[in-house]
Protein backbone atom coordinates (compact mmCIF):
# COMPACT_ATOMS: atom_id res chain seq x y z
CA UNK A 1 0.00 0.00 0.00
CA UNK A 2 1.45 3.09 -1.03
CA UNK A 3 0.67 6.70 0.94
CA UNK A 4 1.84 10.13 0.49
CA UNK A 5 1.42 12.51 3.34
CA UNK A 6 1.23 16.00 2.06
CA UNK A 7 1.98 18.81 4.57
CA UNK A 8 3.85 22.01 4.74
CA UNK A 9 2.89 24.38 7.24
CA UNK A 10 4.19 24.58 10.77
CA UNK A 11 1.64 23.15 12.71
CA UNK A 12 0.14 20.15 9.84
CA UNK A 13 3.86 19.11 10.20
CA UNK A 14 3.78 18.71 14.24
CA UNK A 15 0.84 16.96 13.68
CA UNK A 16 1.96 14.80 10.76
CA UNK A 17 4.86 13.56 12.58
CA UNK A 18 3.98 10.78 14.41
CA UNK A 19 1.80 9.61 11.97
CA UNK A 20 4.52 9.32 9.34
CA UNK A 21 7.03 7.52 11.65
CA UNK A 22 3.76 5.40 12.36
CA UNK A 23 3.82 4.79 8.68
CA UNK A 24 7.85 4.25 8.60
CA UNK A 25 7.16 1.39 11.56
CA UNK A 26 4.81 -0.53 9.25
CA UNK A 27 5.63 -3.31 6.97
CA UNK A 28 2.72 -3.39 4.92
CA UNK A 29 2.96 0.85 4.29
CA UNK A 30 5.24 2.30 1.37
CA UNK A 31 5.40 6.00 3.06
CA UNK A 32 6.73 9.02 1.54
CA UNK A 33 6.49 12.74 2.53
CA UNK A 34 5.73 15.44 0.40
CA UNK A 35 6.07 18.92 1.88
CA UNK A 36 4.84 21.92 0.00
CA UNK A 37 7.14 24.36 2.06
CA UNK A 38 4.10 27.06 2.66
CA UNK A 39 6.02 27.74 5.61
CA UNK A 40 9.93 27.64 4.48
CA UNK A 41 11.63 28.38 7.84
CA UNK A 42 9.14 27.32 10.53
CA UNK A 43 8.23 24.11 8.58
CA UNK A 44 11.94 22.80 7.92
CA UNK A 45 12.58 23.59 12.48
CA UNK A 46 9.86 20.96 13.17
CA UNK A 47 11.37 18.56 10.73
CA UNK A 48 14.63 18.83 11.58
CA UNK A 49 13.74 18.75 15.17
CA UNK A 50 11.43 15.61 15.16
CA UNK A 51 13.52 14.35 12.22
CA UNK A 52 11.05 14.10 9.01
CA UNK A 53 12.65 13.45 5.68
CA UNK A 54 10.54 14.64 3.40
CA UNK A 55 10.73 12.54 -0.24
CA UNK A 56 9.30 15.87 -2.85
CA UNK A 57 9.86 19.49 -2.06
CA UNK A 58 7.32 21.61 -3.27
CA UNK A 59 9.37 24.78 -2.04
CA UNK A 60 5.84 26.90 -2.95
CA UNK A 61 6.81 29.78 0.23
CA UNK A 62 6.91 33.31 -1.83
CA UNK A 63 7.08 35.94 0.67
CA UNK A 64 3.65 37.46 2.13
CA UNK A 65 1.69 35.42 -1.36
CA UNK A 66 -2.14 35.43 -1.76
CA UNK A 67 -3.85 32.27 -1.08
CA UNK A 68 -5.12 31.86 -4.66
CA UNK A 69 -0.94 31.95 -5.53
CA UNK A 70 0.23 29.14 -2.93
CA UNK A 71 -2.95 26.89 -3.85
CA UNK A 72 -2.48 26.83 -7.60
CA UNK A 73 1.78 26.77 -7.07
CA UNK A 74 0.94 23.34 -4.65
CA UNK A 75 -1.83 22.12 -7.44
CA UNK A 76 1.17 22.41 -10.53
CA UNK A 77 3.75 21.06 -8.40
CA UNK A 78 2.05 17.93 -6.83
CA UNK A 79 0.06 16.52 -9.87
CA UNK A 80 3.52 15.39 -11.52
CA UNK A 81 4.33 13.48 -8.24
CA UNK A 82 0.77 12.09 -8.00
CA UNK A 83 1.00 10.76 -11.89
CA UNK A 84 4.92 9.11 -11.23
CA UNK A 85 3.95 7.59 -7.93
CA UNK A 86 0.79 6.77 -8.05
CA UNK A 87 -0.18 6.51 -4.55
CA UNK A 88 -2.88 4.40 -3.03
CA UNK A 89 -3.80 6.97 -0.86
CA UNK A 90 -3.14 11.04 0.27
CA UNK A 91 -3.08 12.07 3.65
CA UNK A 92 -3.75 15.51 4.46
CA UNK A 93 -4.42 17.52 7.86
CA UNK A 94 -6.52 20.14 9.01
CA UNK A 95 -7.57 23.40 7.02
CA UNK A 96 -4.80 25.13 5.28
CA UNK A 97 -3.94 26.14 1.75
CA UNK A 98 -1.64 23.55 1.46
CA UNK A 99 -4.13 20.75 2.95
CA UNK A 100 -6.90 21.77 0.55
CA UNK A 101 -4.67 21.73 -2.45
CA UNK A 102 -3.39 18.66 -1.46
CA UNK A 103 -6.88 16.97 -1.49
CA UNK A 104 -7.57 18.73 -4.87
CA UNK A 105 -5.01 17.50 -6.42
CA UNK A 106 -5.42 13.88 -5.08
CA UNK A 107 -9.07 14.11 -6.47
CA UNK A 108 -8.25 14.96 -9.69
CA UNK A 109 -6.05 12.08 -9.77
CA UNK A 110 -8.99 9.86 -8.45
CA UNK A 111 -6.57 9.28 -5.82
CA UNK A 112 -8.37 8.15 -2.43
CA UNK A 113 -8.12 11.14 0.49
CA UNK A 114 -7.33 10.69 4.09
CA UNK A 115 -8.43 13.44 6.05
CA UNK A 116 -6.49 13.92 9.71
CA UNK A 117 -8.31 16.40 11.89
CA UNK A 118 -11.73 16.13 10.30
CA UNK A 119 -15.00 17.31 11.22
CA UNK A 120 -14.12 20.53 13.02
CA UNK A 121 -16.69 23.61 12.44
CA UNK A 122 -16.97 26.35 14.04
CA UNK A 123 -20.04 26.74 11.08
CA UNK A 124 -19.10 30.62 10.64
CA UNK A 125 -17.12 30.95 6.96
CA UNK A 126 -15.69 34.50 8.16
CA UNK A 127 -13.66 32.87 11.26
CA UNK A 128 -11.80 31.41 11.12
CA UNK A 129 -11.04 32.68 7.73
CA UNK A 130 -10.11 30.66 4.97
CA UNK A 131 -9.82 27.25 7.51
CA UNK A 132 -13.38 26.41 8.12
CA UNK A 133 -13.97 26.98 3.89
CA UNK A 134 -11.11 25.05 3.65
CA UNK A 135 -11.65 22.29 6.03
CA UNK A 136 -15.28 21.82 4.48
CA UNK A 137 -13.94 21.52 0.64
CA UNK A 138 -11.47 19.04 1.71
CA UNK A 139 -14.43 16.91 3.48
CA UNK A 140 -15.95 16.70 0.10
CA UNK A 141 -13.60 14.86 -1.62
CA UNK A 142 -12.43 12.95 0.99
CA UNK A 143 -12.70 8.99 1.21
CA UNK A 144 -12.00 8.57 5.16
CA UNK A 145 -12.23 10.80 7.76
CA UNK A 146 -10.56 10.82 10.33
CA UNK A 147 -12.40 13.04 13.21
CA UNK A 148 -10.39 13.75 16.42
CA UNK A 149 -13.26 14.22 19.17
CA UNK A 150 -16.95 12.53 18.91
CA UNK A 151 -18.32 16.39 18.26
CA UNK A 152 -16.05 16.50 15.03
CA UNK A 153 -17.77 12.93 14.31
CA UNK A 154 -21.01 14.24 14.87
CA UNK A 155 -20.49 17.58 13.06
CA UNK A 156 -19.72 15.13 10.02
CA UNK A 157 -22.16 13.10 10.05
CA UNK A 158 -24.57 16.39 10.36
CA UNK A 159 -23.66 17.08 6.56
CA UNK A 160 -24.44 13.84 5.42
CA UNK A 161 -21.04 11.71 5.68
CA UNK A 162 -21.58 8.38 6.27
CA UNK A 163 -20.90 7.03 9.49
CA UNK A 164 -18.67 3.92 7.79
CA UNK A 165 -16.35 6.76 6.72
CA UNK A 166 -15.67 8.59 9.67
CA UNK A 167 -13.12 6.94 12.67
CA UNK A 168 -13.03 8.83 15.81
CA UNK A 169 -9.21 8.66 16.56
CA UNK A 170 -7.47 11.60 18.88
CA UNK A 171 -5.96 14.32 17.51
CA UNK A 172 -2.10 13.35 16.32
CA UNK A 173 -1.02 16.93 18.33
CA UNK A 174 -1.81 14.84 21.34
CA UNK A 175 1.15 12.26 20.15
CA UNK A 176 3.03 14.55 19.19
CA UNK A 177 3.44 16.39 22.53
CA UNK A 178 3.71 13.03 24.53
CA UNK A 179 6.14 12.16 22.41
CA UNK A 180 8.21 15.70 22.68
CA UNK A 181 7.85 15.41 26.25
CA UNK A 182 9.21 12.12 26.42
CA UNK A 183 12.33 13.15 24.98
CA UNK A 184 12.68 15.98 26.63
CA UNK A 185 12.48 13.86 29.77
CA UNK A 186 14.44 11.60 28.91
CA UNK A 187 17.40 13.53 27.33
CA UNK A 188 18.99 15.19 29.95
CA UNK A 189 21.50 17.18 27.77
CA UNK A 190 18.71 18.65 25.25
CA UNK A 191 16.76 19.08 28.23
CA UNK A 192 19.66 20.94 30.24
CA UNK A 193 20.49 23.22 26.86
CA UNK A 194 17.13 24.43 26.93
CA UNK A 195 16.97 25.31 30.41
CA UNK A 196 20.02 27.29 29.81
CA UNK A 197 18.82 28.96 26.73
CA UNK A 198 16.00 30.34 28.86
CA UNK A 199 17.80 31.84 31.22
CA UNK A 200 16.80 35.33 30.97
CA UNK A 201 13.04 33.93 32.49
CA UNK A 202 12.72 35.47 35.63
CA UNK A 203 11.57 32.38 38.01
CA UNK A 204 10.28 34.68 40.48
CA UNK A 205 7.25 36.08 38.15
CA UNK A 206 4.79 34.14 36.52
CA UNK A 207 4.60 33.44 32.65
CA UNK A 208 2.50 34.45 30.26
CA UNK A 209 3.01 33.16 27.03
CA UNK A 210 1.16 34.67 23.84
CA UNK A 211 0.98 33.41 20.34
CA UNK A 212 -0.60 34.86 17.46
CA UNK A 213 -1.36 34.47 13.66
CA UNK A 214 -5.06 34.69 12.83
CA UNK A 215 -5.62 36.26 8.96
CA UNK A 216 -9.26 37.33 10.10
CA UNK A 217 -7.53 39.47 12.65
CA UNK A 218 -5.02 41.43 10.47
CA UNK A 219 -5.16 44.98 11.31
CA UNK A 220 -7.72 46.34 14.24
CA UNK A 221 -7.92 42.73 15.61
CA UNK A 222 -3.79 42.81 15.72
CA UNK A 223 -3.69 46.22 17.25
CA UNK A 224 -6.47 45.38 19.92
CA UNK A 225 -4.28 42.53 20.87
CA UNK A 226 -1.18 44.37 21.28
CA UNK A 227 -2.87 47.15 22.87
CA UNK A 228 -4.07 44.67 25.48
CA UNK A 229 -0.70 43.36 26.43
CA UNK A 230 1.50 46.76 26.22
CA UNK A 231 -1.54 47.25 29.74
CA UNK A 232 -0.84 44.03 30.92
CA UNK A 233 3.37 44.80 30.75
CA UNK A 234 2.79 46.98 33.21
CA UNK A 235 2.59 44.27 35.85
CA UNK A 236 5.28 43.69 37.65
CA UNK A 237 3.75 40.15 38.41
CA UNK A 238 4.27 38.66 35.15
CA UNK A 239 6.44 38.17 32.22
CA UNK A 240 5.33 38.21 28.80
CA UNK A 241 7.02 35.89 26.39
CA UNK A 242 5.81 36.23 22.46
CA UNK A 243 7.78 34.17 19.80
CA UNK A 244 6.34 36.06 16.85
CA UNK A 245 4.73 34.31 13.67
CA UNK A 246 6.63 34.60 10.52
CA UNK A 247 3.96 36.22 9.15
CA UNK A 248 4.98 39.98 8.05
CA UNK A 249 1.16 41.29 9.04
CA UNK A 250 1.45 40.19 12.19
CA UNK A 251 5.50 41.14 12.76
CA UNK A 252 4.63 44.12 11.48
CA UNK A 253 1.83 44.97 14.06
CA UNK A 254 4.03 43.75 17.16
CA UNK A 255 7.54 44.87 16.73
CA UNK A 256 6.41 48.70 16.25
CA UNK A 257 3.47 48.52 19.22
CA UNK A 258 5.24 46.28 22.10
CA UNK A 259 9.01 46.43 20.75
CA UNK A 260 9.81 48.66 23.72
CA UNK A 261 7.47 47.55 26.75
CA UNK A 262 9.94 45.86 29.41
CA UNK A 263 7.40 43.36 30.61
CA UNK A 264 7.49 41.42 27.32
CA UNK A 265 9.94 39.67 25.50
CA UNK A 266 9.13 39.36 21.83
CA UNK A 267 10.94 36.16 20.53
CA UNK A 268 11.77 34.65 17.32
CA UNK A 269 9.60 31.05 17.18
CA UNK A 270 10.65 28.45 18.44
CA UNK A 271 11.37 24.71 17.43
CA UNK A 272 8.86 22.22 18.41
CA UNK A 273 10.84 20.87 21.62
CA UNK A 274 11.81 24.34 22.88
CA UNK A 275 7.92 25.49 22.49
CA UNK A 276 6.79 22.55 24.09
CA UNK A 277 9.55 23.04 27.18
CA UNK A 278 8.23 27.15 27.45
CA UNK A 279 4.44 26.13 27.24
CA UNK A 280 5.22 23.69 30.38
CA UNK A 281 7.38 26.67 32.06
CA UNK A 282 4.16 28.84 31.51
CA UNK A 283 1.38 30.27 34.28
CA UNK A 284 -1.19 30.54 31.10
CA UNK A 285 -1.53 31.15 27.80
CA UNK A 286 -2.78 33.78 25.04
CA UNK A 287 -3.30 32.99 21.88
CA UNK A 288 -5.43 32.51 18.56
CA UNK A 289 -3.74 29.25 17.47
CA UNK A 290 -6.13 26.24 17.31
CA UNK A 291 -2.99 23.40 17.84
CA UNK A 292 -2.00 25.48 21.13
CA UNK A 293 -5.60 25.22 22.35
CA UNK A 294 -5.24 21.22 21.85
CA UNK A 295 -2.19 20.67 23.81
CA UNK A 296 -2.32 23.53 26.65
CA UNK A 297 -4.52 21.47 28.51
CA UNK A 298 -3.34 18.20 28.13
CA UNK A 299 -0.10 20.46 30.30
CA UNK A 300 -2.24 21.48 32.63
CA UNK A 301 -2.19 25.53 31.16
CA UNK A 302 -5.10 27.43 31.39
CA UNK A 303 -5.71 28.62 27.99
CA UNK A 304 -7.28 32.35 27.02
CA UNK A 305 -8.32 32.03 22.98
CA UNK A 306 -8.32 35.84 21.50
CA UNK A 307 -10.90 34.38 18.68
CA UNK A 308 -14.82 34.98 18.34
CA UNK A 309 -15.52 31.60 17.42
CA UNK A 310 -13.89 27.93 18.18
CA UNK A 311 -13.77 25.18 15.79
CA UNK A 312 -12.19 23.05 19.22
CA UNK A 313 -15.09 23.71 21.93
CA UNK A 314 -14.68 20.41 23.75
CA UNK A 315 -11.53 22.83 25.78
CA UNK A 316 -14.23 25.14 26.20
CA UNK A 317 -16.77 22.68 28.16
CA UNK A 318 -14.29 20.41 29.77
CA UNK A 319 -13.31 24.40 31.86
CA UNK A 320 -9.76 24.58 30.47
CA UNK A 321 -10.07 27.16 27.80
CA UNK A 322 -11.99 30.40 27.62
CA UNK A 323 -12.88 32.14 24.93
CA UNK A 324 -11.97 36.37 25.32
CA UNK A 325 -12.03 37.73 21.60
CA UNK A 326 -9.89 41.00 20.25
CA UNK A 327 -11.38 43.64 22.02
CA UNK A 328 -8.57 44.96 24.53
CA UNK A 329 -10.33 45.83 27.75
CA UNK A 330 -12.03 41.69 27.29
CA UNK A 331 -8.17 40.55 26.83
CA UNK A 332 -7.03 42.73 29.89
CA UNK A 333 -9.99 41.52 32.28
CA UNK A 334 -9.60 37.74 31.17
CA UNK A 335 -5.99 37.35 31.96
CA UNK A 336 -6.23 39.58 34.95
CA UNK A 337 -9.23 37.49 36.03
CA UNK A 338 -6.74 34.17 36.04
CA UNK A 339 -4.18 35.78 37.49
CA UNK A 340 -5.95 37.60 40.57
CA UNK A 341 -8.45 34.59 41.04
CA UNK A 342 -6.46 31.17 42.68
CA UNK A 343 -9.85 29.76 42.88
CA UNK A 344 -10.31 30.29 38.64
CA UNK A 345 -7.17 29.39 37.92
CA UNK A 346 -7.29 26.00 39.66
CA UNK A 347 -10.76 25.17 38.16
CA UNK A 348 -9.05 25.97 34.34
CA UNK A 349 -6.10 23.89 35.34
CA UNK A 350 -8.56 21.08 36.36
CA UNK A 351 -5.96 18.40 33.63
CA UNK A 352 -8.41 17.22 31.38
CA UNK A 353 -7.20 16.48 27.69
CA UNK A 354 -10.38 16.64 25.61
CA UNK A 355 -8.44 15.91 22.61
CA UNK A 356 -6.98 12.72 22.34
CA UNK A 357 -4.17 9.91 24.12
CA UNK A 358 -1.70 9.82 22.06
CA UNK A 359 -2.71 6.90 20.05
CA UNK A 360 -4.51 8.86 17.30
CA UNK A 361 -1.28 8.00 14.95
CA UNK A 362 -2.06 4.11 15.76
CA UNK A 363 -5.33 4.19 15.10
CA UNK A 364 -5.52 5.73 11.24
CA UNK A 365 -2.77 3.17 10.46
CA UNK A 366 -4.66 0.96 11.52
CA UNK A 367 -7.71 2.29 9.63
CA UNK A 368 -6.02 2.97 6.05
CA UNK A 369 -5.17 -1.04 6.37
CA UNK A 370 -8.16 -2.00 6.72
CA UNK A 371 -9.32 -0.43 3.30
CA UNK A 372 -7.05 -2.36 1.35
CA UNK A 373 -8.54 -5.83 0.51
CA UNK A 374 -6.12 -8.28 0.98
CA UNK A 375 -3.53 -6.33 3.77
CA UNK A 376 -3.58 -7.89 6.75
CA UNK A 377 -4.29 -5.35 9.67
CA UNK A 378 -0.84 -5.25 11.91
CA UNK A 379 -1.32 -5.63 15.22
CA UNK A 380 -1.08 -2.19 17.02
CA UNK A 381 -0.74 -1.40 20.65
CA UNK A 382 -3.20 1.27 20.68
CA UNK A 383 -6.17 1.03 23.18
CA UNK A 384 -9.26 1.16 22.54
CA UNK A 385 -10.47 5.27 22.00
CA UNK A 386 -11.62 5.86 25.53
CA UNK A 387 -14.67 8.14 26.62
CA UNK A 388 -13.69 11.99 26.30
CA UNK A 389 -12.34 14.16 27.51
CA UNK A 390 -9.69 12.64 28.88
CA UNK A 391 -8.04 12.81 32.02
CA UNK A 392 -4.68 13.54 31.37
CA UNK A 393 -2.03 15.66 32.24
CA UNK A 394 1.77 16.26 32.39
CA UNK A 395 3.33 18.31 35.34
CA UNK A 396 5.73 21.30 34.77
CA UNK A 397 8.50 18.26 35.31
CA UNK A 398 7.50 16.67 32.41
CA UNK A 399 5.73 13.42 34.27
CA UNK A 400 3.23 11.93 32.11
CA UNK A 401 0.14 11.61 34.33
CA UNK A 402 -2.82 9.31 32.01
CA UNK A 403 -5.38 9.02 34.53
CA UNK A 404 -7.14 5.82 33.49
CA UNK A 405 -4.59 4.85 30.79
CA UNK A 406 -2.40 3.61 32.91
C1 LIG B 1 -1.05 29.37 7.63
C2 LIG B 1 -2.42 28.70 7.42
C3 LIG B 1 -3.21 28.70 8.72
C4 LIG B 1 -2.39 28.11 9.85
C5 LIG B 1 -1.08 28.84 9.96
C6 LIG B 1 -0.23 28.22 11.01
C7 LIG B 1 -3.46 28.95 5.22
C8 LIG B 1 -4.41 29.71 4.40
N1 LIG B 1 -3.22 29.45 6.44
O1 LIG B 1 -1.27 30.76 7.86
O2 LIG B 1 -4.39 27.95 8.56
O3 LIG B 1 -3.11 28.24 11.05
O4 LIG B 1 -0.39 28.77 8.71
O5 LIG B 1 0.87 28.99 11.34
O6 LIG B 1 -2.97 27.94 4.79
N2 LIG B 1 6.40 33.10 6.41
C9 LIG B 1 7.78 33.03 6.37
N3 LIG B 1 8.41 31.89 6.84
C10 LIG B 1 7.71 30.86 7.35
C11 LIG B 1 6.30 30.94 7.42
C12 LIG B 1 5.66 32.06 6.92
O7 LIG B 1 8.44 33.95 5.94
O8 LIG B 1 8.33 29.87 7.78
C13 LIG B 1 5.72 34.33 5.88
C14 LIG B 1 5.78 34.39 4.35
O9 LIG B 1 5.90 35.72 3.98
C15 LIG B 1 4.42 33.83 3.95
C16 LIG B 1 3.56 34.42 5.05
O10 LIG B 1 4.34 34.28 6.23
O11 LIG B 1 4.03 34.20 2.66
C17 LIG B 1 2.21 33.81 5.24
O12 LIG B 1 2.29 32.41 5.34
P1 LIG B 1 0.98 31.53 4.94
O13 LIG B 1 1.32 30.11 5.07
O14 LIG B 1 0.43 32.01 3.66
O15 LIG B 1 -0.12 31.92 6.00
P2 LIG B 1 -0.19 31.89 7.56
O16 LIG B 1 -0.84 33.15 7.94
O17 LIG B 1 1.10 31.51 8.15
N1 LIG C 1 4.56 26.18 18.01
C1 LIG C 1 5.96 26.02 17.90
N2 LIG C 1 6.75 27.11 18.04
C2 LIG C 1 6.27 28.36 18.27
C3 LIG C 1 4.86 28.53 18.35
C4 LIG C 1 4.04 27.42 18.20
O1 LIG C 1 6.43 24.89 17.70
O2 LIG C 1 7.05 29.31 18.40
C5 LIG C 1 3.70 24.99 17.83
C6 LIG C 1 2.60 24.78 18.85
O3 LIG C 1 3.05 24.00 19.95
C7 LIG C 1 1.53 24.06 18.05
C8 LIG C 1 1.70 24.64 16.65
O4 LIG C 1 3.01 25.20 16.61
O5 LIG C 1 1.76 22.67 17.98
C9 LIG C 1 0.66 25.68 16.38
O6 LIG C 1 0.99 26.38 15.22
P1 LIG C 1 0.23 27.71 14.80
O7 LIG C 1 -0.25 28.43 16.01
O8 LIG C 1 1.14 28.44 13.87
O9 LIG C 1 -0.97 27.18 13.91
P2 LIG C 1 -2.47 26.68 14.21
O10 LIG C 1 -2.39 25.58 15.23
O11 LIG C 1 -3.26 27.86 14.69
O12 LIG C 1 -2.96 26.22 12.88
Amino acid sequence: MKVLSVFGTRPEAIKMAPLVNALARTQAVESRVCVTGQHRSMLDDVLSALEIRADYDLDVMRPNQGLSEVFARILAGLDPILAAWNPDFVLVQGDTATSTAAAMAAFYRHTRVGHVEAGLRTGDMTSPWPEEGNRRLTAVVASRHYAPTPRARAALLAEGYPGSNIQVTGNTVIDALLQTVAVLDREGPLKRSIEAEFSWIDPNKRLVLVTGHRRESFGTGFQNICRALRILGSRRDIQIVFPVHLNPNVRDAVFPLLGDVAGIRLIEPLDYPRFVALMARAHLILTDSGGIQEEAPALRKPVLVMRDTSERPEAIEAGVARLVGTDSADIVAGVSALLDDPALYAAMANGASPFGDGHASERIVADLLDQIQGVTAEPFAAPPLPAFPTPLSISSNGNVRKGHFQ
